[in-house]
């Protein structure tokens, strides 16, 4: 969809719990837009891992800030779509390691380690993305012009989840208790422009050939 990214920096907000697709279509929409992807989760995993690998206490909340002010984020726009650089290199796949996703919702439940990122996240932002997260539509860009959310069924969420992970028994399981903590330390809702795509049935083209039609909608006709 060439001429998207001419308009002006454009943020596509996609929000939704774990597993409904966001990554697949968030990057797929960015290539088809020509936008940077960001992938805040990515955010919060990396500060989880930094502070795991550093013994800082994942109820700190301070010194978690104080560790992630020292993390760089920028865009690589040499890739395609250009996507996050964590300190200058291209962070490992989604920081999937068991011992990160424990503690990930302990990390992002601190108001001034949220404070941090919303503030590195409109940065990232700031020319234009299609950025993926809980928050995006709500707090991060509540005036985004296209905000997208996608929910599907909790066994196929924990069905994608397992294919994605090798088919890990404790899968399900471990993306249960996360639901359920994320759901406890930092409950999200939809922003209530957004528009709801349910994924439950659909394949990834099926997804993305929607969201495209939403973007044009939204961002009005002639994209
Ligand atoms: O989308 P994900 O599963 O990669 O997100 C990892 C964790 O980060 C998740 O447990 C919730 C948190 N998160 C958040 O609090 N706010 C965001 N914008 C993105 C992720």
């Amino acid at each position: 969809m060439p001429g998207a990214a001419e308009k002006g920096p454009i943020v596509v907000a996609i929000d939704g719990p774990a597993g409904s697709g966001k990554s697949t279509l968030a990057s797929r929409l960015a290539a088809e837009l020509g936008l940077p992807y960001v992938n805040t989760g990515l955010m919060y995993r990396a500060l989880a891992h930094r502070a795991l690998a550093q013994g800082v206490d994942h109820d700190d909340g301070p010194a978690l800030e104080r560790l992630l002010r020292k993390m760089t984020f920028e865009i690589d726009r040499s890739g395609r779509p250009p996507a996050l650089l964590l300190d200058g290199t291209r962070p490992p796949d989604g920081y999937a390691a068991s011992e990160v996703e424990n503690s990930v919702s302990a990390v992002a439940r601190h108001p001034e380690v949220r404070r941090a990122m919303v503030e590195l996240q409109r940065g990232l932002g700031r020319e234009g993305a299609v950025m993926e997260g809980r928050d995006i539509g709500t707090v991060v860009f509540p005036e985004a012009p296209v905000k997208i959310y996608l929910d599907a069924a909790p066994h196929e969420r924990a069905e994608r989840r397992a294919r994605e992970r090798k088919g890990s028994a404790r899968v399900a399981e471990g993306m249960a208790e996360r639901d359920s903590r994320d759901e406890r330390v930092n409950p999200f809702v939809p922003a209530p422009n957004a528009v709801r795509i349910d994924t439950t049935t659909l394949g990834a083209d099926a997804v993305l050939n929607e969201a495209v039609r939403i973007v044009r909608e939204r961002l009005g006709g002639g994209t």
